[in-house]
C-alpha cells in the first residue's frame, strides 16, 4: 500500500484547558458541571488533546482541532488531482453501481462482525442518545432506526447501556448478509431491537420492515451516506424524512473531504468527483459541509442543529508519520408541522414542503464505489481501520 508523505499540522491557537470526563462518568453516564463534553450548547467537541508544541506531535497518538494551512490543502488538491489521470473505467463503474449490495455482502462473509469498532464514542458525541436511553426518560415510546447498521457496532453499543424500557432500535441494511449477522449476535435483543434489509436510497419510497411513514423519533447514519452514489443522495434523504417524526431528529457523520482516505487512493478508483471505489468493491464519498447544508436544509428543508467537521492528527509514533483524519458530523431535525423552513427560493410550511417533495422527481445518474482500507499502524486503530 502507497503511505502518503507525511504532512506538517500547523500548530493550533492557544487552547482552553478542558476537562475530559472520567472513563467511570462516561459509563455511568454521571456528568459533573465542569465536563463541557456532553451538554446540549455544545454536542461536539471531539477531544481535548491540543497540540501546541510542535515538537510533542510524537508524544501521543492522536491530537484533535489540528488547522490546516494553505500547505496542506495544497498537498492534498495536489494527490487528488493525480487521481483523475486513471479514473475507473465507464464499463466498471457501471458494475459497481449496478449491485453496491453484493460487495456489502462479500465484505461481511469476510469479516463478520469483526472489521469495524464499536462506536463508544456515540452517547458523547450525540448526547440525544444518552438522554432517550436512560432510565428517566419517560413512559413515552423511543424509536430509533440506525440506517446502514452493518454488524451492529453503532446499534449494540446503545443497546447494551440501554435503561429505557420504552426504547426500540431498529437496525436497517442493504446487505443481507449483515442483517444476518445482527440477529444471531448475543446482543440482539428481541424486546428492545429489530432489524431489516433495506436500501436506504430505493426510489420507490419504500420503508423497512412494516415501518409507518413519520414514525421514528431518531434516524442515527454513521458512514452510510458516504456508500451512495450522489445520483441517490437525493431519494435518501426524501426516505429519511417520510420515517422521521415531524421534530423528529438525525444523527450523522461521515468521512469529510481532503480526509486522508481520500488524499491516498490509488490509481484506478476515482468513479467522480470526491467518489471512489475501495479495494473490495464498496464505494465511498468525502462531504464537505456546504454540501451537506444544501443537500438536507436547502434541498430538503431539515433545520441544522450543527454541522462541524472533526479534524484530527492520527501520529504513528514508531513509523514517524502524520496522518490527516477529516470527519463530518450533524444534528438535523424534520421541521415540526406547524414550523416554516427556509429553502433556497422560498418559504414553506412543513405540509407544503411534503406536497414538493412528493411532486419532485429525482433525477436519475449514474452509481459509484470506494476507497483502500487505511492501516494507519497507531496503536489507537488497533484494527487498522480508517475510522
Ligand atoms: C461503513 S459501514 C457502517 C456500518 C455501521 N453504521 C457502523 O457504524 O459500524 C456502511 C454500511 O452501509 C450499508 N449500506 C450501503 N449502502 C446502503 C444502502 N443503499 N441502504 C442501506 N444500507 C447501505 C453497508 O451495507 C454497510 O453495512
Amino acid at each position: 500500500m502507497t503511505v502518503p508523505e507525511p504532512l506538517e499540522s500547523s500548530v493550533p491557537p492557544s487552547s482552553p484547558e478542558i476537562k475530559k470526563p472520567s472513563l467511570e462518568s462516561r459509563i455511568t453516564g454521571e456528568i459533573s458541571e465542569s465536563d463541557t463534553r456532553i451538554g446540549k450548547d455544545s454536542p461536539f467537541v471531539f477531544g481535548q488533546r491540543y497540540l501546541t508544541q510542535e515538537e510533542d506531535v510524537f508524544s501521543r497518538n492522536a491530537w484533535d482541532h489540528v488547522e490546516w494551512g494553505e500547505k496542506e490543502i495544497k498537498h492534498a488538491e495536489e494527490m487528488i488531482a493525480k487521481q483523475y489521470n486513471d479514473p475507473v473505467s465507464q464499463e466498471d463503474k457501471e458494475r459497481y453501481n449496478a449491485t453496491p449490495e453484493k460487495f456489502w455482502n462479500v465484505f461481511y462473509t469476510n469479516h463478520k462482525e469483526n472489521f469495524f469498532k464499536d462506536r463508544n464514542w456515540l452517547q458523547i458525541e450525540f448526547p440525544l442518545l444518552y438522554e432517550v436511553s436512560s432510565k428517566d426518560y419517560g413512559d413515552k415510546p423511543v424509536k430509533i432506526l440506525e440506517v446502514g447498521c452493518g454488524a451492529g457496532n453503532t446499534m449494540f453499543p446503545v443497546l447494551r447501556q440501554n435503561q429505557n424500557s420504552n426504547l426500540k432500535i431498529i437496525g436497517a441494511d442493504y446487505s443481507s448478509v449483515a442483517v444476518d449477522l445482527i440477529k444471531k449476535s448475543e446482543s440482539f435483543d428481541p424486546e428492545h431491537a429489530e432489524a431489516y434489509v433495506w436500501d436506504l436510497a430505493n426510489e420507490n419510497g419504500d420503508l423497512p420492515g412494516n415501518m409507518e411513514p413519520n414514525s421514528l423519533d431518531i434516524v442515527v447514519m454513521i458512514f452510510v451516506f458516504s456508500a451512495l452514489a450522489p445520483n441517490q443522495w437525493n431519494a435518501a434523504i426524501k426516505n429519511i424524512s417520510k420515517l422521521l417524526k415531524p421534530g423528529g431528529t438525525l444523527l450523522f457523520r461521515d468521512y469529510g473531504r481532503y480526509d486522508l482516505a481520500q488524499v491516498r487512493v490509488k490509481k484506478g478508483r476515482l468513479l467522480e468527483d470526491n467518489f471512489y471505489i475501495r479495494g473490495d468493491g464498496t464505494r465511498v464519498y468525502f462531504f464537505t459541509e456546504e454540501e451537506l447544508r444544501e443537500m438536507f436544509i436547502n434541498q430538503i428543508g431539515f433545520e441544522e442543529k450543527r454541522i462541524a467537521t472533526d479534524r484530527r492528527l492520527l501520529v504513528n509514533r514508531k513509523k514517524q508519520l502524520k496522518m490527516h483524519r477529516i470527519w463530518l458530523q450533524a444534528v438535523f431535525n424534520r421541521p415540526s408541522e406547524n414550523d416554516t423552513v427556509e429553502t433556497n427560493n422560498s418559504s414553506l410550511s412543513t405540509q407544503e414542503l411534503m406536497k414538493k417533495l412528493a411532486l419532485d422527481d429525482s433525477d436519475d445518474e449514474e452509481d459509484d464505489g470506494c476507497t483502500p482500507p487505511i492501516t494507519c499502524g497507531c496503536e489507537s486503530c488497533a484494527t487498522g481501520h480508517s475510522h
